[in-house]
């Protein structure tokens, strides 16, 4: 989570935060902070400390008094990341089904990738032991640069150690002090990083709204700018209003740069994520996507012109200055890729999953928000009952993610359910009846 000058951003962009009065003040009236639900990481940002290494007592103390919430967050695996696998819960091996996992397409854990990566592992060694630019990269990094260029139809593109680190260095990387960044305000805080490391003017506009975006790029008329938007929302499980927004953008004559991270192998009758999906891919000049998500493994890319790729191997620190993937994750998302290309059906599965079990959420009427994709809010609404429930569905043996704010805005606390290709429908037949024995009586309590 970060926040800087009074907006608390985590998953998403700019959800101001009205600055509170009664935050204990001083180190001892901090020993007050009793009630945690009370206070959210919106709370802590400016403290007493006069030490930079100190983090505001008010926040230690909050950390303490909310250890049990907490508990919820960096669970410890025991096993991979499919759709049944073990955590450890308050000390124990604890079976849970997998609600969790970017695992979409089940890609992490097929036994070819695995193979692949093993092949690579006695080939290459472990690390890349040092940049792409002098000496990280191998014959397999240059044949995934080429495969990924080919996959979605771009001249080049370029791999990066990190989803995060690609987002940040390729905005970072194209965007000056005089350009703009236009962003939704549901963004990732990887792009909006990368706007505020390139010292560029920040603008927001309104979720997936095409008027809110031409006010934007209205009001920096003349500028240099660039339209942010994500394939599919990470928290909120929508997806860009794509062809409205890109009218749009184009009226302005702005550029527009999508973030596939949720969407890239998932979505799209090949795969090529929502621009494909909305049958926009001829509109839009560079494509970032992740390798964390449906390729089961771990990185970022960007694709578009050879010669912008080429000013970004030389302008995007994150690249330059940072060692290239270990060989071994290369070898497994080559294989990933394969057969996420070659196997259609899985992305089938996926969808299928999603509409099923977003339909069973809501036939009891559980709150999804505006989710029409694998990646569904159960909304709360209400910090300290969505973090009793959190307990009671870990040891009911439901693994979901808790979003608290500032992650989303106070009334749409939530958990936050991912399905993937693997789920059978008794694994999310057993998962809806915990949710129904759980989530269900108390949202009908406090109706
Ligand atoms: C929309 C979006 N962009 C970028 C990232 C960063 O990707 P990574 O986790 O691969 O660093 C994420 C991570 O979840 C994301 O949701």
């Amino acid at each position: 989570m970060n926040s800087r000058n009074g907006v608390v951003e985590n998953g998403s962009v700019a959800h101001c935060f009205n600055p509170r009065t009664d935050i204990p003040a001083t180190e001892a009236e901090a020993e007050h902070v009793q009630d945690p639900a009370k206070f959210s990481l919106g709370d802590f940002i400016v403290g007493q400390s006069t030490d930079p290494l100190r983090p505001p007592p008010q926040f230690t103390q909050w950390r303490k008094a909310g250890a049990w919430e907490a508990s919820l967050y960096e669970p410890e695996l025991l096993a991979t990341a499919g759709v049944r696998t073990t955590i450890n819960y308050d000390g124990k091996r604890h079976p849970v089904i997998n609600l969790c996992s970017y695992n979409y397409l089940g890609l992490a854990t097929r036994p070819e990738v695995i193979a692949a990566a093993a092949e690579a592992l006695q080939r290459y060694g472990m690390g890349a032991c040092g940049s792409p630019t002098l000496s990280g990269k191998t014959d397999l990094h240059r044949e995934l640069e080429r495969r990924v260029a080919e996959f979605l139809g771009r001249e080049d593109a370029m791999l990066f150690n990190s989803g995060f680190g690609g987002a940040l260095g390729t905005i970072s990387g194209l965007l000056r002090k005089t350009d703009v960044a236009v962003l939704d305000n549901r963004s990732h805080l990887s792009l909006r990083d990368g706007a505020v490391l390139a010292r560029s003017r920040l603008e927001r506009f309104q979720h997936n709204d095409p008027a809110s975006l031409d006010a934007a790029l209205s009001r920096r008329k003349g500028k240099r700018q660039l339209v942010i938007v994500e394939g599919i929302y990470s928290m909120d499980g929508d997806f860009a209003d794509l062809n409205r927004l890109l009218e749009v953008a184009e009226s302005h004559e702005a550029s527009v740069f999508i973030d596939e991270a949720h969407s890239m192998l998932a979505c799209g009758p090949n795969g090529r994520g929502a621009a494909e999906h909305f049958g926009a891919e001829g509109r839009i000049r560079l494509i970032y996507g992740t390798f964390s998500k449906a390729f089961g493994a771990l990185g970022g890319f960007v694709a578009g012109p050879s010669e912008t790729i080429d000013y970004l191997r030389f302008y995007a620190h994150s690249y330059v200055y940072s060692c290239a993937l270990p060989p071994v994750v290369i070898a497994a998302i080559l294989k990933a890729l394969e057969i996420g290309t070659s196997e259609p059906q899985l992305r089938d599965r996926l969808w299928d999953n999603a509409h099923y079990f977003r339909q069973q959420l809501n036939g009891m009427r559980i709150n999804t928000g505006h989710s029409t994709t694998y990646i569904m809010p159960l909304i709360i609404g209400d910090r300290a009952r969505m973090y009793r429930l959190g307990h009671e569905l870990r040891r009911r043996g439901l693994f979901v993610a808790p979003v608290d704010y500032p992650a989303v805005p106070e009334e749409g606390i939530c958990f936050r359910a991912c399905v993937t290709a693997n789920h059978t429908r008794a694994d999310l037949d057993e998962a809806l009846n915990i949710i129904e024995d759980t989530i269900v009586p108390e949202l009908l309590q406090h109706a």
